[in-house]
């Protein structure tokens, strides 16, 4: 008897430097629990990143770096496919033929698009406009169920499904439409010096952000060092106490326990040993993940063989959705 298909997952993360504690909780983290009941592709994509300026060794650094990060957080090399985006060439393929369905007034909308041309002022490409397009090609090219990312993602996704569905109005059953999958507590971690902007590796604080690379020592200062508030009450309150309810979410993704919980186990504490309970809970469990981290990056061999490999799977998947792609918009075959 055949086995019935499980459903698809795609997913990536650029590689323009090291991965955030945000990138961990909101992204890679629910992957490791998603990869058991879900086929699964996770993407390092290295054509996104060029819409920012990179420095090419760097690039290649990070790349390779993102590729053992993944399989540190408890990815499975044999389970799922991890590859390079520029290694399959159908990406771009398809990224021209979705730009010419997609509408300018679309891109101008996107919040992204706003946020990084407002802080990339010299360099405001049409690659950065068009990224959502080359986001929408990774996910369509293989017929994905589930997109896994973090919240601000969601409207990069809608924009996939709205593309697909236009795609298919016209053509036929070409695509899947994709769904969002965006977890609850990881799906928004803060900026530790100003909590009302998301942690970015790109920050130029790097006492705002937690890399996953990071000394554990000095994790722990970071969070002794996180801006809280005055009232020196553990409570969660994204609203009027930004800070604390970080630090509460990110406790919650480390020990799976919720807000109240929290709120329970610290009633009579200061933030004092709050933040150090917390600090010492992440330390633990990111360097976990960089004692494999280390290992696996004295093996580039073994890297760069397990990428090739998986570029080969990628692309066999990715070109039977090109050539109906190719076929159904009315380019002769060759
Ligand atoms: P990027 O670093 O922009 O390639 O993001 C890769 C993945 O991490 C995406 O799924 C993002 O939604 C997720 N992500 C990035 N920053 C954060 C954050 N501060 N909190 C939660 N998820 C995030
Ligand atoms: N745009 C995503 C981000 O910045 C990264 C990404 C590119 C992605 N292609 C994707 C995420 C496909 C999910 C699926 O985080």
């Amino acid at each position: 008897m055949e086995e019935q298909r499980k459903k698809r997952i795609y997913s990536g993360i650029q590689p323009s430097g090291i991965i955030t504690l945000g990138n961990y909780f909101g992204a890679v983290k629910n992957w490791v629990e998603l990869q058991e009941d879900y086929d699964c592709l996770f993407c390092i994509v290295d054509m996104h990143a060029l819409t920012v300026r990179q420095v090419p060794a760097d690039l290649r650094k990070n790349s390779l770096s993102l590729v053992a990060m993944y399989l540190a957080c408890g990815l499975d090399p044999e389970k799922n496919i991890i590859y390079i985006q520029s290694h399959v060439p159908a990406h771009a393929e398809l990224n021209w033929i979705l730009n010419t369905f997609t509408y300018m007034g679309e891109l101008n909308r996107m919040t992204q698009f706003k946020e990084k041309s407002q802080r990339h002022a010299e360099n405001i490409n049409a690659g950065l406009f068009t990224y959502p397009c080359l986001m929408a090609s990774d996910i369509l090219l293989y017929q994905t169920d589930l997109v896994p990312v973090g919240e601000d993602q969601r409207q990069h996704i809608e924009l996939t499904r709205d593309l697909a569905v236009r795609f298919n109005n016209i053509y036929g059953d070409v695509f899947k439409v994709p769904e969002g999958f965006i977890p609850k507590a990881g799906a928004r971690i803060m900026s530790l010096q100003e909590p009302t902007k998301k942690m970015s590796k790109s920050a130029e604080d790097a006492n705002s952000y937690i890399s996953m690379l990071d000394d554990p020592r000095n994790i722990v200062n970071k969070i002794k060092r996180a801006v809280t508030d005055s009232e020196a009450v553990v409570r969660f309150d994204p609203e009027n106490k930004p800070g604390i309810s970080n630090l509460m979410n990110i406790y919650s993704c480390i020990t799976g326990k919720d807000h109240s919980a929290i709120e329970a186990e610290f009633a009579s504490q200061g933030y004092g040993a709050f933040k150090s309970t917390v600090g010492e809970a992440l330390a633990e469990s990111v360097s976990a993940i960089q004692v494999k981290y280390n290992q696996l990056m004295n093996d580039k061999g073994y890297l760069e063989k397990l990428i090739s490999e998986n570029a080969d799977k990628a692309a066999y998947i990715a070109s039977k959705t090109l050539s109906k792609v190719k076929k159904k918009v009315g380019f002769l075959p060759k």
